[in-house]
C-alpha cells in the first residue's frame, strides 16, 4: 500500500482535518523558500533584514530585501498543491489551512478558510498614522515607500520582534487543539510560535501527516507519516488515492 493510499484513507476517515503550511508548498511556484540553500536568508541576514527593530532604524535598507521579495510574489501563481488543498476544502473534507506564507497562492487557488499566520502582501501599513495601502495602489519607484503622514510604509505581514495578529493567533491554537487530524506541508517547523500548532495538535491526540521532501524537526518525534516528496507531487496523488477510495465504495454498495 502506497503512501499516498494511506494519506488518503486518513484524510477520508477524519472528522476535522487542517492544514499547516510553510514556504515550501509555494516554491514549485517560483518563490524560494527562507532556509534551504538559496533560500531568502542566505542572502539576507534575517536579523539584519527580517527584524522590526531593523526596519525602524533603517527602513530604505530592509525595503531592498522587501522589493526582492515582492517582486518573487506578484510574479507568482498557485501551484497543484494549492489546488489540491482547495479542493479538499470543497470536498468538505479540509476545514482550514493555516498558512505562514503572505503569498496569497491559498485564496487565488480557491482556499476560502485560511488563517493568514504571519499577515500578508495585499496591503502596506503606516505604523504612525495606522492608514493602510492597498499593495496595487503603491508605487515602488522610490524607497522607502512612504505615507501621506510622511513616514516609511511597511507591509502587512510580521517582520520578526513582532507579535502573530491576535485574531489569527487565536483562531489558529484553536483549529490545531480541535482537529483530529493536521497536514503539515512545507514548513521546517523552525519558528514560534507556529511551530508550537502540531505539537498542540498532537497532544489534542491528531494524526499529523508530513509532507517534506526533507526531514524537519517533527519528522522524528511528532509525525505520524512522512511523505518526503514535493507538495505538488504528494498532493495530487493523494487526492488520486482519493477519487479512487470513493469510486470502490461506490462499487461496493
Ligand atoms: N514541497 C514541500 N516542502 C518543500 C518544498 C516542496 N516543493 N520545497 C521545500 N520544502 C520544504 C523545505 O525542505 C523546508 O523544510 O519547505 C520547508 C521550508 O522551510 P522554511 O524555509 O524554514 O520556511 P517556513 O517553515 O515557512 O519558515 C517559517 O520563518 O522566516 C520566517 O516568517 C518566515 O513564515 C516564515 C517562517
Amino acid at each position: 500500500m502506497t503512501l499516498y493510499k494511506i494519506a488518503a484513507e486518513r484524510i477520508a476517515r477524519s472528522r476535522h482535518l487542517i492544514a499547516l503550511t510553510g514556504a515550501g508548498i509555494s516554491v514549485e511556484s517560483g518563490i524560494p523558500d527562507f532556509r534551504s540553500p538559496g533560500g531568502l536568508w542566505s542572502k539576507y541576514d534575517p536579523m539584519e533584514y527580517g527584524h522590526i527593530e531593523s526596519f525602524r532604524r533603517n527602513p530604505q535598507r530592509v525595503w531592498q530585501m522587501l522589493l526582492e521579495m515582492d517582486g518573487l510574489l506578484l510574479g507568482a501563481d498557485p501551484n497543484p498543491a494549492h489546488f489540491a488543498l482547495a479542493d479538499l476544502e470543497k470536498r468538505g473534507l479540509l476545514k482550514t489551512v493555516i498558512t505562514q506564507n503572505v503569498d496569497s497562492l491559498h485564496q487565488r487557488a480557491g482556499s476560502v478558510n485560511v488563517i493568514e499566520f504571519h499577515g500578508h502582501n495585499r496591503s502596506l501599513r503606516c505604523d504612525s498614522c495606522g492608514k493602510r495601502y492597498s499593495r496595487k495602489d503603491v508605487l515602488l519607484a522610490v524607497m522607502p515607500p512612504c505615507c501621506r503622514c510622511g513616514l516609511p510604509l511597511r507591509p502587512d505581514f510580521v517582520f520578526f520582534g513582532e507579535s502573530i495578529p491576535a485574531t489569527a493567533h487565536g483562531e489558529a491554537m484553536l483549529a490545531a487543539e480541535n482537529c483530529d487530524m493536521m497536514l503539515i506541508i512545507g514548513t521546517s517547523a523552525s519558528v514560534a510560535p507556529a511551530s508550537f500548532l502540531p505539537t498542540s495538535a498532537k497532544r489534542g491526540g491528531a494524526y499529523l501527516l508530513e509532507i517534506n521532501p526533507d526531514q524537519t524537526e517533527l519528522s522524528f518525534h511528532l509525525s505520524d507519516l512522512h511523505i518526503a516528496e514535493p507538495a505538488g507531487k504528494a498532493l495530487p496523488a493523494i487526492i488520486e488515492e482519493l477519487d479512487q477510495l470513493g469510486s470502490e465504495e461506490t462499487k461496493s454498495c
